[in-house]
Order: structure tokens, then sequence, then C-alpha cells
């Protein structure tokens, strides 16, 4: 089986940088839209009998990427593809892992079964926001960590962090691969949701006074979670040139303002999403193509991806 990448409309640039790391071209793909909004998408060459990997992470707007990605698989299958990966480094819908209340939609299992219907064979997600997630594909779901990476860069970039701060209860499990992997405390900050936008914060656990802080989280996304940590730390004491690091940086609706005025001495992120960082925040900015690469090449040779993966 050849192996070819396609990219789809939502990180042409990431998709180039794993084509360059695994020597091969992208296999042109037509995504077109029509007056009606209609998406048309067309691949320009033949994939007949390959081993074909879609990269697209469903970054806003969400809903055109997402239908871009079923669309490029349903074409990929029906143009004779033996194998067909989604491989999404960002998945949106993620948060959506259950039902708060009682009437609420799952929309991670929604898109987990949209990905199924369009014939995916794998799919290749990175920093999901649950681990839990992987019980709602029906086919195998290889769950990438960008933890290493970013624990390296932070290494170098704050070689005098003190205390790793988990900014709500569901990044405590990450926060503690981070401690791991920096040799760091762990701190957590009570945070509850009140909506999409905004977030409440009720204290912190774990010594944080007179310390420097490394915030980390699965995503920024209104960057509620981050403020609030950010206030909580101060409140609490911690030294005020905090660094936030998290995989996936969207940087929606008031992000932007939220984190300029906040003593935030370096944000890191990587390119999952593919934004440009909110400036004039001192900003870094790690690649995953490295980590794409390797797992490709590793799915496509059947060699093993346990290095890579995260172990829940
Ligand atoms: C939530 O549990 C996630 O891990 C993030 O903390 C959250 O989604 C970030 O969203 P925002 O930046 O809008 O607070």
């Amino acid at each position: 089986m050849t192996l070819r990448i396609i990219a789809g409309g939502a990180n042409p640039a990431l998709a180039l940088k794993v084509a360059d790391a695994l020597g091969t071209g992208l296999v042109g793909a037509g995504i077109v839209r029509f007056p009606d909004g209609e998406i048309h998408v067309e691949l320009a060459e033949s994939v007949r009998g390959g081993d074909v990997y879609l990269l697209q992470p469903t970054t806003p707007p969400i809903a055109e990427h997402l239908h871009e990605l079923l669309f490029l698989a349903d074409a990929a299958r029906r143009a004779g593809a033996r194998r067909v990966t989604a491989v999404v480094p960002y998945f949106a819908y993620a948060r959506q892992d259950r039902r708060a209340t009682g009437r609420e939609a799952v929309g991670g299992r929604v898109v987990a079964d949209l990905l199924a219907a369009a014939h995916v064979d794998r799919v290749v997600a990175v920093d999901l926001h649950e681990t839990a997630l992987e019980g709602f594909f029906p086919c195998p779901l290889e769950h990438l960590t960008s933890v290493p990476a970013l624990a390296d860069t932070l290494g170098v970039l704050a070689p005098d962090g003190e205390v790793v701060v988990a900014p709500d209860a569901g990044a405590t499990k990450l926060a503690e691969r981070y401690g791991r992997c920096l040799k760091l405390p762990v701190a957590f900050v009570h945070k509850r949701r009140v909506s999409g936008e905004s977030v409440t914060t009720h204290g912190i656990a774990g010594d944080v006074r007179g310390r420097r802080a490394l915030i980390v989280d699965d995503m920024i996304s209104t960057a509620g979670t981050v403020a609030g940590a950010v206030g909580v730390l101060l409140e609490a004491g911690a030294a005020p040139d905090i660094v936030v690091a998290a995989t996936h940086g969207l940087f929606v609706g008031p992000a932007v303002e939220r984190l300029a005025p906040l003593p935030i001495a370096r944000l890191v992120v990587t390119d999952t999403v593919g934004r440009e960082l909110p400036s004039p925040l001192p900003g870094h900015v790690v690649s995953v193509a490295p980590l794409l690469a390797t797992a490709i090449g590793c799915l496509h040779e059947e060699r093993s991806l346990d290095r890579l993966i995260l172990h829940a």
C-alpha cells in the first residue's frame, strides 16, 4: 500500500510539515463551496489501493471542517483507498462526552458516529479533552500526546518553574503528567463552569506561595479558565510571572482581551489549531508535525506507537 497524505482546509501548513517529514508529497484535493453553501470535494489524483491519511483538525468553523473531513473520507473510500485514517490533531466536541444535565446531546459521540459512517478505519487524535472518549469510536483510536514535547520546551523556556497547576479538575491527570516529566509538585484549582464562556474559581489546593507556576491545560478556548487560574494563583501569593502551556490554542471570543492584561511570562501552545498566537503575549509554538509524522510512519509500517500514545 502506498502512503498518501491529504490535507483538508483547516491546517494545510501542518499537513505540509508532516508530509515533508515523511518525505512524501500531499495528494491534491479540490475543496470548493457551491453558491448555496454546499461543500464539493474532489481528489486530484488516484489513491486506489493506497494507505490514506486525511489531516484535518476540526477547528473553527467546526461544522465546515468536519464536513470537509467526512467528504474527503468518502471521496478516498470511493476512489479505492484500501485504508483511510482520519488524523484529527484537534478534535472538536471532545468536551461533550456526557450529559451534565438531562437534555443535552453528547456531541463527541455524534462526531465519532459520523466518522464511522464515512467508513474511516482509524482515527488519530492529540491530547483529547477526555481519554474515555476512545469508547465512543467503533474503530481504533490512537490517542497521541504532545505532553513530553511541551514539557521539554517548558524545561528550556521556564527552567525555574516550581509548581505545575491544573486549572480545573479535568486537567488533574494532565498536570500530573507534566509534573512527572518536569519533576515538579502539582497544585489544583477548584473551577466551576457557568457557561461556554465563563467560569468561577473557588480556591486552590497545593502550595504555590512564592512559587513560579506553570499552568497546563488541554486547550485554551475563551481563556476564561486560564484567567481564573491566574487570579487564584495571584491571590494565593504565587510569583507573578506565570507560564501557561496548552496543546490546543483556539483563542476564540474574548480570549485575546482576557489574556492581554495577565502577568503571563510565556504562553506555549502547539500548532494543532494553527492560529496565530495572540500578540502582544510572549508566545512559543511547538509543532506536533514530528509526533504526527512518526505516528503515521508507524501506522503505515505497522510498528508500535507505544512511545507516542497517551496512556490513561
Ligand atoms: C475544560 O475542561 C478544558 O480542559 C479547558 O480548561 C477549557 O475548555 C478551556 O476553555 P476556556 O479557555 O474557554 O475557559
